[in-house]
């Protein structure tokens, strides 16, 4: 089918998310395909912003850590963030950067298979998760192997000399997704644990750890969840290793009794065994204005939205611009991608840079991914023609040959 405007207009006018586009502050006369990267700006967040610093600190001052509820919004916020990923109240909390979630669930995973000593992760993830892990192992005396492999050989490298498989479900590149049920079952049957790094699925997709039988997981909050820049990330723990899976980050925040101030540290038997220190109650309480609105909807309405604007962009891309030298790196079969689509082309930054200069805001990832994220909540069909048209015509126009467009900048 030949897709037009009208269309596009049309799949606008019957989408049941539509009205959830007046939650965010989108500047006019742009087009946002980097929520996958930092979010939208939900219109609340100011007021709630403003509430805290003037009345909850400005007035209460120290007593808002009981009055407004600041002690125990890692555990609120996090239930919340629980239920749109199929986590049991409690199983869920918000707290800390990804990097040190990962830091944290890892060595209590070791922990929990102390005879083992391979761990399984994909070479291609985003950094920071291999990093982290090569720094505890590091930490730990080198006494562990990390196997980094690839999609095709995750399932022959996971065997019963695995003490743990870290992998992230949604690919930070070409958004490609990997089967948490399976894996998780794979991982499970012999022997190890399973940690999944939920980055780009939290407010993309569909996600059931209970239902996959997860044991951890992380994530963040500043990008489909629209939490705010450097927002708060989270860690699931499964309530059946929450007492005997415990972190090495032992502050007092995680200890059972933090008011007892004891000498020595005794862990909470509970998901706060995750936290260390004191959290950020600002903004904790924007990222809690992110997650609310998603709680107005359900995750397989977000998932079904996500699904049909990637597959509009990949259509376009195909009807309108072949011969243009775009490839298209993310799977074509929508149950297999998360809500962005990866094009490599050559002088990808560059194109970047030029749609950036006229309104369409997406990424770059080195060395040719041109990165485009599709919000479910924000974005409309009519949003993907519009960037498209504009694709198409610094193509055709030669815009993005600008010599300025080369400058790089330090984040692409
Ligand atoms: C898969 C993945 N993990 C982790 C991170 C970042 O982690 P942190 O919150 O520690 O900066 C990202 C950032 O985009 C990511 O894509």
């Amino acid at each position: 089918m030949t897709l037009s405007r009208e269309h596009c207009l049309q799949l606008d006018t019957e989408d049941s998310l539509q009205t959830l586009r007046e939650h965010f502050v989108l500047p006019a006369g742009e087009i946002y395909l980097d929520g996958n990267s930092l979010g939208a700006r939900p219109v609340k967040a100011l007021a709630r912003a403003h509430e805290v610093v003037e009345q909850e600190w400005g007035n209460r001052l120290i007593r808002s850590w009981n009055e407004a509820g600041w002690w125990n919004l890692p555990v609120t916020v996090g239930d919340k963030i629980g239920q749109l990923l199929g986590a049991k109240p409690g199983e869920v909390i918000l707290t800390d950067s990804i990097g040190v979630n990962l830091f944290k669930v890892l060595s209590a995973a070791l922990g929990l298979r102390p005879e083992r000593r391979v761990i399984v992760m994909e070479g291609s993830n985003f950094p920071t998760d291999n990093y982290i892990a090569c720094g505890l192992v590091e930490q730990l005396g080198g006494a562990y192997e990390i196997k980094f492999v690839e999609e095709e050989q995750l399932a022959a490298a996971i065997n019963e000399d695995v003490a743990v498989v870290c992998l992230t479900q949604v690919h930070y590149r070409t958004g490609r997704v990997l089967d948490m049920a399976s894996i998780t079952a794979l991982t499970q049957a012999v022997g190890a644990i399973s940690i999944w790094d939920l980055s780009h699925s939290a407010g993309a997709l569909e996600v059931d750890l209970n239902g996959c039988n997860a044991d951890f997981a992380v994530g963040c909050t500043y990008k489909y969840l629209n939490g705010g820049p450097g927002s708060p990330a989270f860690v699931f723990c499964a309530a059946r290793h929450q007492g005997k899976a415990l972190q090495p980050l032992t502050g007092w925040w995680g200890h059972a009794e933090p008011f007892a101030f004891e000498p020595d540290y005794r862990p909470a038997p509970d998901i706060r065994q995750m936290l260390c220190g004191t959290q950020s109650a600002i903004s904790m309480a924007i990222a809690e204005v992110g997650v609310d609105i998603f709680l107005t909807t359900s995750m397989a309405a977000v998932q079904a939205k996500s699904r049909a604007l990637t597959d509009l962009f990949i259509d376009l891309i195909d009807q309108r611009c072949s011969g243009l030298g775009f490839e298209v790196d993310s799977p074509r079969d929508a149950t297999k991608r998360g809500s962005q689509v990866a094009l490599s082309h050559e002088q990808g930054y560059a194109i970047m840079q030029a749609l950036i200069a006229r309104g369409v805001i997406g990424d770059f990832r080195a060395p040719h991914t041109l990165r485009f994220g599709f919000a479910p909540l924000y974005l409309r069909h009519t949003d993907v023609w519009d960037a498209v048209e504009i694709l198409v015509q610094i193509m055709t126009d030669g815009a993005w040959q600008n010599a300025s467009f080369e400058k790089r900048n330090a984040v692409t």
